[in-house]
């Protein structure tokens, strides 16, 4: 994709809905007893991963506009696939979902891309090994997995050293087949939808501070749900809106769930025209439009606590960084060297291309500004997030920005760059 240097951006947009909730909702429903309907589901390829394993195992998933219907096969009801579960990119499918087949009594392998087949399943694994399950894995760390269940899983208290929704979800889809509780406790609240959505298919689960308890649950039961905008992909315009001068954007109907909207607080912070607006409930999850204008921005130091609630905002905020004045530090964010790409060193060294002053640290980055950036040919390592930063950085750049492997939007935004080009004046 080659992108140019605009004048302003303007306009009322939506974007694609939650990456993170369209997982859950379609690995509910296929849990649950019943049909489910759900309304504004992502139609991108990690979820699409999650759709099809699903469909291998049985599930009546279809497509109807802006809805999928989906015929529930119950908790217990699922077929072993006839060949190895493909995860493509996607980390939440297959942490979330190895949760679900360790409770099932039959064996399956999940697979992945090269970017997810270097990333960490241990944090899985161990609990749940400590659960009873039967798994095997390359190196012991890695894809492909192989999941020998029998069905039989016990409960446990588990203490988690990260902060990741993936391990606490993966734990608990376990705990619903499980005998007896099982607690997950995280070091800082992560992403919440989990515990959310639990709650509405009829488990019981308990949520007490940084804990949560689930019971072994003998029934889900079907919801009809509307999902909302995703803030991680809304977070693109948020910054784009601020650091192109003479702009004014609003983007509808944004989830700001708090354990989500890190990045609201933040560019706030930095003294951001961030104004939210018309806030309400949909299907549990607080939703509002938000207007932005272009700002001048001041340095803000990020660390370690607010990181799960924007821990996927981060490369955006870090070109944010660039256009403030001060240095910026962002710190206890080594979690990021374990996304679609080390995102620690993706970040830094295409932005170093373009001109910014930043530098890597070992858990975060040190960012200097304000500085011009200048047009280059930058890679986005086929991290999808890395794409679409470096489309907002190239929209504020001396002349041309050529970025590799652009398509890699699809992941979690097909239409990013209709999007983008309908607000471009
Ligand atoms: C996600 C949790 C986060 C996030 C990812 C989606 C989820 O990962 O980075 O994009 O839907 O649970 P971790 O759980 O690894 O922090």
């Amino acid at each position: 994709m080659k992108i140019s240097k605009v004048n302003k951006l303007e306009g009322i947009i939506t974007v694609p809905a939650d990456k993170s909730i369209t997982h859950r909702a379609v690995m509910l429903s296929s849990l649950a007893d019943g049909i489910s309907e759900i309304d504004n589901y992502l139609d991108s390829a990690d979820c699409i991963s999650t759709m099809n394993a699903f469909k291998s195992m049985g599930v009546n998933i279809i497509k109807e506009d802006k809805r999928l219907i989906i015929k529930g096969a119950g908790l217990r009801g699922l077929k072993k696939p006839q060949a190895d579960i493909d995860a493509g990119n996607s980390g939440t499918t297959t942490r979330l979902l190895s949760g679900v087949l360790c409770g099932q009594n039959f064996s399956s392998t999940v697979f992945g891309d090269a970017s997810l087949s270097l990333r960490p399943m241990k944090r899985i694994i161990e609990p749940l090994r400590l659960m009873g399950a039967d798994i095997k894995a390359k190196d012991d760390n890695y894809l492909p997995m192989k999941i020998n269940s029998s069905g039989k899983l016990n409960s446990i208290e588990y203490t988690s050293k990260v902060a990741s929704a993936q391990v606490k979800s993966c734990v608990l889809f376990a705990g619903l087949y499980a005998d007896g509780i099982t607690k997950f406790t995280e070091p800082e609240k992560s992403r919440d939808h989990t515990e959310k959505m639990l709650e509405a298919y009829g488990a019981d689960i308990k949520v007490s501070g940084l804990t949560v308890s689930v019971k072994k649950c003998e029934k889900l039961y079907a919801q009809n749900i509307k999902i909302p905008s995703d803030i991680s992909s809304a977070a693109f315009f948020m910054v784009a809106g601020c650091i192109v001068e003479n702009s004014k954007i609003v983007i509808k109907e944004v989830n700001i769930n708090r354990t989500r909207a890190g990045i609201i607080c933040v560019l706030k912070k930095m003294g951001a025209k961030v104004t939210i607006q018309n806030i309400k409930d949909i299907s549990g999850e607080e939703v509002a439009d938000i207007e932005i204008l272009s700002s001048s921005l001041k340095a803000v130091n990020i660390s370690e606590e607010i990181m799960p609630s924007l821990i996927d905002e981060i490369p955006v905020i870090a070109l944010c960084a660039t256009q403030a004045e001060g240095t910026t530090v962002i710190s206890g964010a080594k979690e990021l060297r374990v996304k679609e790409s080390d995102r620690i060193k993706t970040v830094a060294s295409q932005l170093l291309k373009m001109g910014a002053d930043i530098k890597e640290t070992e858990d975060g980055l040190i960012i200097k500004g304000k500085t011009k950036l200048k047009g280059a040919e930058v890679d986005s390592f086929k991290d999808h997030r890395i794409a679409m930063m470096l489309s907002i950085a190239a929209l504020i750049a001396e002349g041309d920005t050529v970025i590799k492997d652009s398509d890699c939007v699809n992941i979690s935004f097909a239409n990013f760059y209709e999007i983008l080009k309908s607000i471009c004046r």
